[in-house]
This record gives C-alpha cells, sequence and structure tokens, in this order.
C-alpha cells in the first residue's frame, strides 16, 4: 500500500488533472458539470463499485485489505447519501468522481484503487443501464396495477351494453367489459415490450475499461453475476458506446405512453355531459375558478399531454446519438435527463390512470340507451337477411339501407319500425326479426373468439385475471 500523497483528490485537484496546468474556465465547469443529475445514479454507483472491487480482490489484482477498506467507505458513502449529509460537489463533474473523492477523504489511499481496469466510460454505462433496467421493471409493476384496476372494472361490467365506434360514430354495440379489455391487451404488449428491452439489455459492459478493454486479469463473469446480468457484453467498443438500450426503453415508454393517451381522451370524451357514459369522483377531477358547474377530467388531460414529453425524450435521444462516431463521446452524458423524465412522466401517468379508472363509475343505463342508438343493429338486420332469406350480403345491405332511411324519415329506431314498413321494403321479412334488432341481443350474439359477446368477454377476463395473479 502506497501512503495517500500521489491522490489529486488529497491535493484538491480534479482526478483526471495530472497533465493539466491550469482549472477549467467556469463556463467549461458549467457545460461540463452533470452531477446536479446524475447523483440519481448513486445506488447503481456503489453497486458497481461494490462488485468491482469484490471482483478484483478475487482476482489479486487489489489485496483483501484494500477491499475491505474500500467496502466500508462505500458504505459509509451510503449512509451519508441516504442520510442527506453527502457533499455532493460541482468541481467533480459527475457522480463516479464525487464518490471517489469522497472515497479518498473517508478512506485515503485505497480508495486510489477502485479505480483500477475500469474507466467512467464503462463505470456510466453500467450505472445507466442498472437504472434503465430497474426503470423497466418498475414500469412493468405499473403496468399491471393497471391492468388489474382495468380487469376489476371489465368483470364488474361484462355485460353492460355501450355503443363501439368507427370513426367516433355508432357503429356496433359493444359491452364495457370488452371496451376496458382491449385496454388491457394494448398494456400487455407494453409490459411485453419493457421486457423484451430489459432481456436485451441485460449484459454487464462493466470490464470494457476506456474502450479497449483492460490488460488486468479481470473476471467479468464474476462481476455479470454480482450485478444480476445473463452475461458480460461481448465487444468493448460497441460496450461503452451502446445507448441502444435506453433508446429501446424509450420507445417502449412512448408507445405505453400513447396507450395512456387513447384512454385518457376517451374518459375526457365519455366523462363529457353529452356522453355522461362515466362520472368521476371528486379524487380525479377539478372544479373552475369562475364555472361553479364544472368537473374537470384534469387527471386524464395530464396524462394524455404526458405523452409529449416522453415521445420528445425519445427524440432527444435518438438525436444525441445520431452520428456519433465509435466509442465514448460526451454528448452521451446528455442521456439521462431526457431517460429520467420520460420515466418519471409514465410513471405519474401510469399511477394516475390506474387510480382513475379504479375511481371510475359508469353510467350503464345511459350507455345502454346510446348502444341502441345511431341504428346501430343495421349489421345484424343485413345478417339475419343473409342467414334467413338466403339474400347476398350485398343485397342484404342494400335493404337495410332503405330500412335505415326510412326509420330516420319516421323518427324511429330499427326496432320500433312496424312490420307492415319493412315488409313494404322486403316481402319475405318476419316478426322474427325484432330478436335480432336490440343492442343486447346484437352483442350476445357475437360469439366468435374474441368478440363482444358477454360469454367471450368473461373468457378473456379469466385467462387475464390468472396472468396477472
Ligand atoms: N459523466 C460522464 C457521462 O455521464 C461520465 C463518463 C465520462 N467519461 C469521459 N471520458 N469523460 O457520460
Amino acid at each position: 500500500m502506497s501512503d495517500d500523497s500521489s491522490s489529486p483528490a488529497s491535493k484538491g485537484q480534479s482526478l483526471w488533472g495530472g497533465r493539466f496546468e491550469r482549472k477549467p474556465a467556469e463556463l467549461m465547469q458549467a457545460i461540463n458539470v452533470s452531477i446536479g443529475f446524475d447523483k440519481r445514479l448513486w445506488a447503481e454507483d456503489l453497486a458497481g463499485s461494490r462488485a468491482h472491487a469484490a471482483m478484483l480482490a478475487k482476482q489479486g489484482i487489489i489485496t483483501p485489505a484494500d477491499e475491505a477498506a474500500i467496502q466500508d467507505g462505500l458504505n459509509r458513502i451510503e449512509t451519508e447519501i441516504a442520510g442527506g449529509t453527502f457533499p455532493f460537489r460541482d468541481e467533480y463533474e459527475d457522480i463516479h468522481l464525487n464518490v471517489e473523492a469522497r472515497l479518498t477523504e473517508l478512506i485515503g489511499a485505497a480508495a486510489g484503487r477502485l479505480h483500477t481496469a475500469r474507466s467512467r466510460n464503462d463505470q456510466v454505462a453500467l450505472d445507466f443501464r442498472l437504472w434503465t433496467r430497474a426503470a423497466c421493471d418498475h414500469a412493468i409493476g405499473r403496468i399491471r396495477a393497471l391492468q388489474r384496476a382495468l380487469l376489476a372494472k371489465a368483470e364488474a361490467h361484462a355485460d353492460a351494453l355501450m355503443p363501439g365506434f368507427t370513426h367516433l360514430q355508432p357503429a356496433q354495440p359493444v359491452t364495457f367489459g370488452h371496451h376496458l379489455m382491449a385496454y388491457v391487451e394494448m398494456f400487455g404488449r407494453d409490459a411485453g415490450r419493457f421486457a423484451d428491452a430489459r432481456a436485451r439489455m441485460n449484459e454487464n459492459p462493466l470490464g470494457a475499461a476506456a474502450l479497449a478493454g483492460s490488460p488486468f486479469p479481470i473476471d467479468r463473469h464474476a462481476t455479470s453475476a454480482a450485478l444480476g446480468f445473463d452475461r458480460p457484453t461481448a465487444n468493448s467498443l460497441d460496450s461503452v458506446s451502446d445507448r441502444d438500450f435506453a433508446l429501446e426503453a424509450l420507445a417502449a415508454a412512448t408507445i405505453c405512453a400513447t396507450h395512456l393517451s387513447r384512454l385518457a381522451e376517451e374518459i375526457v370524451i365519455w366523462v363529457t355531459p353529452q356522453f355522461g357514459f362515466i362520472k368521476l369522483s371528486d379524487a380525479f377531477t377539478t372544479g373552475s375558478s369562475i364555472m361553479p358547474q364544472k368537473r374537470n377530467p384534469d387527471a386524464a388531460e395530464l396524462t394524455r399531454a404526458k405523452t409529449g414529453r416522453v415521445l420528445a425524450s425519445l427524440t432527444n435521444l435518438i438525436v444525441v446519438m445520431k452520428g456519433l462516431p465509435l466509442a465514448y463521446s460526451k454528448d452521451m452524458q446528455e442521456d439521462k435527463v431526457p431517460t429520467f423524465e420520460a420515466f418519471d412522466a409514465l410513471d405519474l401517468a401510469l399511477s394516475a390512470m390506474a387510480g382513475m379508472v379504479a375511481d371510475m363509475e359508469p353510467d350503464t343505463a345511459r350507455m345502454a340507451a346510446a348502444a341502441g342508438s345511431g341504428f346501430s343493429t343495421a349489421t345484424d338486420l343485413a345478417d339475419w337477411l343473409v342467414r334467413e332469406l338466403d339474400m347476398p350480403f350485398r343485397g342484404a345491405h342494400h335493404v337495410t339501407g332503405r330500412a335505415v332511411k326510412r326509420a330516420e324519415e319516421l323518427g324511429l329506431g330499427l326496432a320500433d319500425l312496424p312490420l307492415s314498413e319493412l315488409k313494404a321494403i322486403e316481402p319475405g321479412i318476419t316478426e322474427g326479426v325484432y330478436q335480432v334488432l336490440t343492442p343486447a341481443a346484437s352483442a350476445a350474439s357475437r360469439t366468435s373468439y374474441g368478440g363482444t359477446a358477454p360469454i367471450r368477454v368473461r373468457e378473456q377476463i379469466s385467462i387475464w385475471k390468472e396472468r396477472l395473479a
């Protein structure tokens, strides 16, 4: 063990300043410093350093005594950071150098051995990967909670009728349960995308060192196992320059945020007095400072808007990465802010949406009434003509169109058209047709796999209940 007189931190110098004669310009520090945001990686940085120090000792690269001192110092730093007493300092640029400088203050010379066979390039690649991996796991947990909320509502209203829309025009009756289960499917794919991204990113870049690997007899498999990675990354240049793990996570986040935005948009529409399909409690609405009658779905609107941030973060990082030569460039320091921002926004949006879904109460009578409006069972009439009168579908479509026109003229719904009116259009029509013209019959008849019939919806609900159990 040497004494610590050679340590730059002990002399108040920057940790990389050996060949420099002057301190950086203030502006240089202002543009270079990242501790303000990358302090968020502190737990990952300590975990990486612990694994690295243990491996160095096991390989005989540092002594057991140095390793013990380093582990002890890292533990003390953890206590300081968790307790809010750690001195984060701009002059040490980033989380890595802040930890190393503090370690030097706490344990002296041994601290200078921790960085053997390591560079900040593989260190930051490791820390950020660990953070992004945890963020994916966290997002999956939040998505599951939202799916459970949707599932509970879907089960409670598996046969509540509502209009199904295309072009936001009444199309065919569906059930509210079926509609909510559509989102369970979407969010299921979102969770799958995070899981796929996680599986691909789960390789350990530590040991790539600056860019070319290390001449020390390091064991990258050991640090991989210690940090929960499947294996070490296979190319040292790629290891320090790859950020597509973050891009992929941000792409998954963007698609998920888009789904949240669509659900939010539907909630905004459904709570309008004109639709009146659902009610949100006071917990998820706000009033207006001037219009006392208002009850605004702000949480849904903000969820819809957060999509902008998430997509912007993906765009931001893609543009940062585009055109960077191998291997590490300082541009990549700008990877963290957008990624943190996107996952913070997504976390909030997923949680708020789970809360709103659990909170919302459908007005089932109003939805059922709307389900019958807009001649929503016209397709059922056409299908009946095909089935009972053996008409070609095109002909049946034409006959149905005339029935709709007549009903419109008389100001009636299809089910209220007298048989004489229907017979005037198509003499073969009989009393039996009325059985298919109600919204309930229409929905119940759609028993094809994945269809809106309540028995099919309940099947899907029980499949998902098992999956989410
Ligand atoms: N703060 C830096 C970042 O986030 C750490 C890596 C610095 N590496 C270097 N060669 N200057 O990217």
